[in-house]
């Protein structure tokens, strides 16, 4: 047992290095006046992605729900420097919203280089009750509308050669309890755009997918969530919209962050029975 723990740990040592090793170097300049459609970026990662986008000068597309906070966020966008900043507010639940913010961001913009998909829709941190209604909603908002808006920018973002950036996490990846509509989402999400990734790559297309795996970060909205049941630790919410900007930019397919996220992943098959337990353990929870 103790040299099967040395030999995971060194796979686990190696595999990190090499992706540091691999990993392409950011170069700020090619975000200058880059063409950004960002969703859920009334707040939270999505905000702060919004401020990096704009301290780089590109030109940027924001949209949530709330008309009046999107108003005052391209308004700080326009002070950091960004070269354009509109906001549209639309529903990701209603049907027609996805088509038309993507119509309007090619119009505005004259095209695309950049899809950043970000937003969710609230769901409880509860066990499942099984309100059906709602994880139909949740798959509307979370999942359906990121395809719905991915496959009406592509013609655009094919002419760039630009990218889509899916912002997922740990929970696409690995289960958890008290979030079965959420985590089912972000599933959903991870197998669409791994597929269509492929689809994609053997069809020689110039578009980029990139999968960006979260683990917890420190959003108001998260933060409100865990704060009585979980010891895990939040990182910073602008450190994970730099990282998602630079992974998008170096056209990578996957960040991992912050770094453990890789190392779940890497390692969630080994012993699942002792994963399930690690996993029920890390909440404060009593039937
Ligand atoms: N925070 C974490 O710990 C964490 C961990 C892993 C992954 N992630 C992922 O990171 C992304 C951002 O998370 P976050 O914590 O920053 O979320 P957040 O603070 O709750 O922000 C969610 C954004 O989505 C918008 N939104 C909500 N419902 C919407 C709807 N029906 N239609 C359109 N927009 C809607 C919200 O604005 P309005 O209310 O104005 O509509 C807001 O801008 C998500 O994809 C999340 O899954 C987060």
């Amino acid at each position: 047992m103790k040299t099967l723990t040395k030999v995971l740990l060194a796979s686990v040592a190696v595999a990190l290095l090499a992706a540091k090793w691999n990993a392409p170097t950011f170069n700020a300049e090619s975000l200058q006046g880059a063409r950004v459609l960002l969703t859920g970026a009334s707040t939270g990662i999505g905000e702060q992605m919004a401020y990096h986008y704009a301290k780089f000068g590109a030109q940027i597309v924001i949209t949530a729900r709330r008309e009046q906070v999107l108003q005052q966020v391209a308004e700080k966008c326009l002070s950091l420097g960004a070269q354009k900043a509109l906001y549209i507010a639309a529903d990701m639940g209603v049907d027609s919203d996805p088509n038309m913010v993507v119509d309007f961001a090619l119009d505005q913009l004259g095209g695309l280089d950049y899809l950043v998909l970000n937003h969710i829709g609230s769901s409880p941190f509860s066990m499942w009750e099984g309100d059906i209604q709602h994880l139909g909603w949740l798959m509307k908002v979370n999942f359906l509308s990121y395809s719905q808006m991915a496959w009406k920018a592509l013609p655009s973002l094919e002419e760039s050669k630009g990218s889509i950036v899916v912002v997922s996490s740990i929970l696409g990846k690995m289960t958890s309890p008290f979030v079965v509509p959420y985590t089912s989402t972000k599933f959903a999400l991870n197998g669409f755009f791994g597929a269509l990734s492929h689809e994609l790559a053997m069809k020689n297309s110039s578009v980029m997918i990139t999968i960006c795996t979260l683990g917890l970060i420190d959003t108001e909205s998260a933060m409100e969530k865990v704060k009585d049941v979980s010891n895990v630790p939040a990182y910073p919410a602008s450190e994970a919209a730099l990282n998602i900007i630079k992974t998008g930019a170096t056209k990578q397919r996957e960040l991992f962050y912050p770094w453990y996220t890789y190392i779940v992943t890497l390692v969630r098959d080994f012993f699942p029975a002792t994963r399930d337990y690690m996993v029920q353990k890390s909440y404060n929870y009593s039937p």
